[in-house]
């Protein structure tokens, strides 16, 4: 068996190991995937007697994906522009350092709800690590404009400056600032990227920025729907959660560590239900 382990601090409540054992039995591969805390003070040295013992590779949860990041020898384009990583590989060629977060989000939108992005008009509600991670990956599917808006409207004008070139060359319309910088019309995808649903808090937004049409996407998950989620709803629009876009991640990280993409969609149905 190959050793894999999902690294944080909390880290007994993830459901990666359960999404990876799931992965592993439909693709036939001899993994062994587990928990593994680390002390808040001690990413760098969990990791490093992890790689000691045999391991192939970690994900990297909260609070540790900037060491993570720090950690790698080599780094993925899109792990470089997150500046954070998710996920490590460890080979002869020593520590990889990539971010799938972003990839699970566009792989949920377009191929789980069926949303295009492609020439899409995109609302991007926060800019910490969890929004700077989906910027590459949603210029990447060439949408027609995408607009980053933050409490904190510094934060958002520093992200549309990082990603500037990469919008130019992917023919997309990038501005940003603080909530006044919504467009007062229907958006095609509103991602909320910010903390705010873990503390039930809603990100300010224009209502008219919902419409029939939109898709209100909130990276958040429970059993429950987020009050981003109810208040997206009651504006009209149709609404998701982040736990297919946790589902492919854990896909793509697979894919970096084994070389083959598992299909999420069974194994998003069990979550679901295991949510409930
Ligand atoms: P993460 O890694 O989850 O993105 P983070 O980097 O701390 O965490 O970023 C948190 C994001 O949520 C930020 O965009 C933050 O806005 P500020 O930059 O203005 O702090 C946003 N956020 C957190 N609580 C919020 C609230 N109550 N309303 C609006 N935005 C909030």
């Amino acid at each position: 068996y190959d050793l894999y382990a999902v690294v944080g601090n909390p880290v007994a409540h993830s459901k990666s190991p359960f999404i990876h054992a799931r992965f592993a039995e439909q693709m036939g591969e001899r993994i062994e995937y587990r928990p593994l805390l680390a002390p808040v003070d001690g990413f760098e040295q969990t990791a490093r007697s992890f790689i000691a013992v045999g391991g192939r590779g970690l994900n990297v949860t909260v609070p540790f994906k900037l060491e993570a990041h720090a950690l790698a020898q080599r780094l993925s384009p899109r792990a470089a522009a997150a500046g954070a990583v998710n996920t490590l590989r460890f080979d002869a060629d020593g520590i990889f350092g990539d971010n799938t977060d972003g990839v699970g989000l566009v792989r949920d939108i377009e191929v789980n709800l069926g949303v295009p992005l492609q020439g899409a008009r995109i609302l991007l509600l926060g800019a910490g690590g969890a929004a700077r991670g989906a910027v590459l990956p949603l210029l990447e599917r060439a949408p027609h404009g995408l607009t980053i808006v933050n409490r904190t409207a510094g934060k958002a004008e520093a992200l549309v400056e990082q990603f500037g070139a990469a919008a130019r060359e992917a023919g997309c319309a990038l501005a940003g600032g603080g909530p006044d910088a919504v467009m007062p019309q229907p958006y095609d995808v509103i991602v909320n990227a910010t903390a705010g649903s873990l503390d039930a808090a809603l990100p300010e937004c224009d209502a008219r920025a919902f419409g029939a049409a939109t898709l209100a996407y909130d990276m958040m998950y429970g059993a429950e729907p987020t009050v981003f989620m109810r208040h997206a709803s009651a504006q009209g629009a149709r609404v998701a959660d982040g736990l297919g876009m946790l589902v492919e991640q854990a896909a793509e990280s697979f894919f970096v560590w084994r070389g083959v993409r598992p299909d999420g969609t069974p194994v998003l149905a069990a979550l679901r239900e295991r949510l409930q």
